[in-house]
């Protein structure tokens, strides 16, 4: 059997290894109960699906039908289509593909008499199912299904499409504006958009041109406190039979900023480090190695993101500002052609701004390693 990772990596994390983020489930639990739909944009990394999926695990303990849509998963309109269908029918059928069960079904009478009777009243049209059907009615089919599912069921439900800003790559630039037609005359259903592009969010929901202007409440993402993740990573050690003194764990924590992904992935490789050399016991010395391995280990990462940020050198200098601890604007530079660098940093979730016209690194490791390459 394979050993869980003792710190979780990589993808949406489980119930127990969420960090704190308590009030802030809870408020959004809340309020798709109420009714509202909600948008949640922010960098990579820093937690928007493990939010999502468990805001759905509390939706269904609230008996709420749900969905959950990536669509970073999906390449054109019809699978777009069928991960809807699919996504709702789930509920129903406990079947994580249900079209793919019916159509390969048909020859087992048997397995599809009972499926089919399980969805018996949601008018499937099974031809529209079939490959070189009408996309334009299946997808229309699918886009209504999730309020004619709750409807019938009189339930509620709450859909998630994650990675929201990608439709338009799958279906079309015209898809929003379907979307939103459909979407709008839906009685009992609640819509979580993610995203982690911010400017294309920013101008799907915030733009007054845009098919999904202030259909949804834009909400931000709130920090993980320092407390709570000194609290867990105390706990998690010592689950392993490992000793973390509280300067120790702090320090990871000051070092990497509370960053969701970051601070795993140094608890990770201090875990890592402590096994190879036997040792019990954390010390600055063994957080300081964890964090050199964890920066190696993001070096792919941060290189990628340095090569996009050069397609636009203005921001590449403003952007070496930031990260010796100088003021963003400079005498030398127009302040328009600054605050559009900033702009764009911002957009590509690099900085955020921490008070007036002050600014600070979303990730305090991809500031030391910028730094690390300046010097
Ligand atoms: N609340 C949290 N508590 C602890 N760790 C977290 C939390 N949220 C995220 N993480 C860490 O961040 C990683 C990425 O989480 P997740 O996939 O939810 O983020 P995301 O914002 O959806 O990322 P992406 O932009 O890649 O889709 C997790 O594997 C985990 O290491
Ligand atoms: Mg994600």
């Amino acid at each position: 059997m394979k050993k869980e990772k003792l710190f979780p990596l990589g993808g949406p994390v489980s119930e127990e290894d969420i960090v704190d983020r308590e009030n802030f489930l809870s408020s959004l639990t809340n309020r798709l109960l109420e009714g509202q739909s909600i948008t949640l944009a922010g960098p990579r990394r820093i937690g928007k699906t493990s939010l999502a999926l468990e805001v759905l695990r509390r939706l269904r303990k609230e008996g709420c039908y749900t969905a959950f849509v990536d669509m970073f998963r999906i390449s054109d309109r019809r699978d777009f289509a069928l991960s809807i269908i699919d996504a709702c029918l789930e509920n129903r059928t406990g079947i994580r593909k249900t079209v793919s069960e019916l159509i390969g079904n048909i020859k087992n009478i048997a397995g599809s008499a009972s499926l089919a009777l399980k969805l018996r009243d949601l008018e499937i049209d099974f031809r529209l199912l079939e490959r070189d059907r009408d996309e334009s009615r299946l997808l229309d089919y699918a886009l209504d299904l999730p309020d004619e599912l709750a409807r019938k069921e009189k339930k509620q439900m709450v859909v998630v499409f994650d990675e929201f800003q990608e439709a338009s790559r799958v279906a079309g630039g015209e898809i929003y504006k379907k979307m939103r037609a459909h979407f709008q005359m839906h009685k009992n259903v609640s819509y979580l958009f993610l995203g982690s592009k911010e400017d294309l969010m920013k101008n799907i929901f915030a733009s007054s041109k845009q098919a999904f202007y202030r259909f949804a409440l834009t909400l931000p993402i709130p920090p993980i406190p320092e407390d709570a993740w000194i609290e867990y990573i105390a706990r998690k050690f010592a689950s392993a039979g490992l000793t973390a003194d509280e300067d120790s764990v702090r320090e990871i924590v000051k070092l990497t900023g509370g960053h969701p992904q970051d601070t795993m992935i140094v608890c990770s490789e201090v875990y890592h480090f402590l096994l190879e050399a036997s040792e019990k016991k954390l010390s600055l010395e063994t957080v300081r190695i964890g964090y050199e391995r964890a920066l190696y280990a993001l070096s792919p990462l941060f290189d990628r993101i340095i090569d996009e940020l050069n397609e636009t050198p203005h921001s590449g200098k403003v952007l070496k500002r930031i990260t010796r601890g100088e003021r963003a604007y400079s005498r030398k530079e127009h302040p328009n052609e600054v605050k559009r660098a900033i702009d764009f940093l911002m957009t590509k979730g690099v900085i955020e701004k921490s008070g007036r016209g002050v600014y600070k690194f979303t990730e305090p490791m991809f500031q030391e390693y910028i730094l690390r390459e300046l010097s």
